[in-house]
């Protein structure tokens, strides 16, 4: 009983057989078959070949989310170069909390230094113009930073030390820690003094003449350094030839957290206007000349994650492929029989030779009857093989 249920189960089995197999000579090969055969295996292996390599491949996703970072300090980065000497400059950070950050509270160190370029800032500079050029007209290439790696840190640029005369300028660099929250990073004439309602920068030492805010901004970040991101006012310069003169730079600052193959860090990117203009107190522009950075934070966070394509995608898209292709060439083949056969059809007719399956050979036929069914056909004399007994 149950060897019949088996019998019964592997027929309706076979007969599910979605691949019915043709003995082999009744299958015909041609030239044109094969060539298309040929093209079709060459344009697979092409076709699987490029999708490996898209596999491969990673894209960077975008996404914005509301900053639920708690952590309530930022670190800003500097490294800047002004071109007066560094007796005569302060640098401090007041943010709307009310504090003061002077940089004896973070880590900025003062280094007498020529302003002139050495060879080396000057190379980096060019670099990172070209960069921010090619940035503002193609975003992709921001995707190819991220991907690589791009270090935009400054160390391999060392000031320039070697000059005529005392040291003209004042570098300025290293890092401070401040509040969270909005607000300024300058440097002036000065160093600052605290006071009860703020800070205000001892200045009466310095004869206005001797002002020159033409300054180098080398690097200017915030948080984390990471690989990949181009701070917007690095290798910017500006050179004047008035001695009052202001700068301001307005920071949107946007939290950033990076999640490649290379870094995975938070860190955060700044948008940038700048505004300079010269003080002339006859002249109704008013104000401290200086170098201002006002800073404030944006609440929206970006994540840029390096993804792949899911495997299972790059499966059914390999599948698609192969099978799409075997399809098309089987039916491009069909047409192409009937387009040669209705071209060359008289020729066809004239030349048909008995090995053509149309016409196959008595023998032929015999070899595929089932053995039982010719020996009890009586006309089975058909075979010549087998003499006729006469
Ligand atoms: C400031 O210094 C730069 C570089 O040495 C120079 O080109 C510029 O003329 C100076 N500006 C003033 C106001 O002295």
């Amino acid at each position: 009983m149950r060897r019949l249920n088996r019998k019964q189960t592997l027929k309706v089995v076979k007969e599910l057989d979605a691949f019915p197999k043709v003995p082999e000579s009744y299958q015909e090969t041609s030239s044109t078959g094969g060539t298309l055969a040929l093209l079709t295996f060459l344009l697979i292996g092409v076709l699987i070949i490029s999708e490996i390599r898209y596999y491969a491949d990673t894209r960077m996703k975008y996404e914005y989310t509301v900053d639920a970072d708690l952590n309530s300090k930022l670190t800003i980065n500097v490294d800047i170069t002004v071109a007066m000497k560094c007796g005569w400059i302060g640098a401090d950070v007041v943010d709307i909390s009310g504090e003061t950050t002077t940089p004896a509270r973070g880590n900025i160190k003062e280094e007498a230094v020529y302003f002139e370029k050495t060879p080396e800032q000057r190379h980096r500079q060019e670099t990172f113009k070209m960069i921010k050029a090619a940035l503002s007209e193609e975003h992709a290439l921001q995707d190819l930073l991220f991907q690589s790696g791009f270090d935009s840190k400054p160390t391999e640029s060392p000031p320039n030390k070697k000059g005529k005369g005392p040291p003209d300028a004042c570098r300025l660099h290293g890092s401070l820690v401040v509040n969270k929250v909005a607000g300024n990073f300058h440097v002036t004439v000065g160093k600052s003094i605290p006071h009860p309602k703020g800070h205000a920068h001892l200045a009466l030492m310095v004869d206005p003449s001797q002002y020159n805010f033409s300054h180098r901004i080398d690097h200017l970040s915030f948080g984390e350094p990471a690989p990949g991101i181009i701070n917007q006012l690095d290798a910017e310069e500006k050179v004047t030839k008035d001695n009052r003169r202001i700068y301001q730079y307005f920071l949107q600052i946007v939290p950033t957290k990076v999640n490649t193959r290379k870094a995975r860090m938070n860190t955060h990117q700044f948008a940038v206007t700048e505004r300079e203009r010269t003080i002339n107190h006859n002249e109704g522009s008013h104000g401290v000349s200086g170098i201002f950075f006002k800073y404030d934070l944006s609440s929206l966070e970006i994540s840029v994650t390096e993804t792949h394509e899911p495997y299972s995608q790059f499966l059914i898209r390999l599948c698609g492929i192969v099978g799409g292709i075997f399809a098309t060439s089987g039916i491009l083949h069909s047409f192409l029989e009937v387009l040669i056969s209705a071209i060359c059809c008289r020729y066809k007719f004239s030349t048909h030779t008995p090995s053509q399956p149309t016409t196959v050979p008595a023998d032929h036929q015999l070899d595929h009857t089932t053995p039982n069914l010719a020996a009890s056909d009586p006309n089975s004399q058909a075979n010549p093989s087998i003499p006729s007994p006469q």
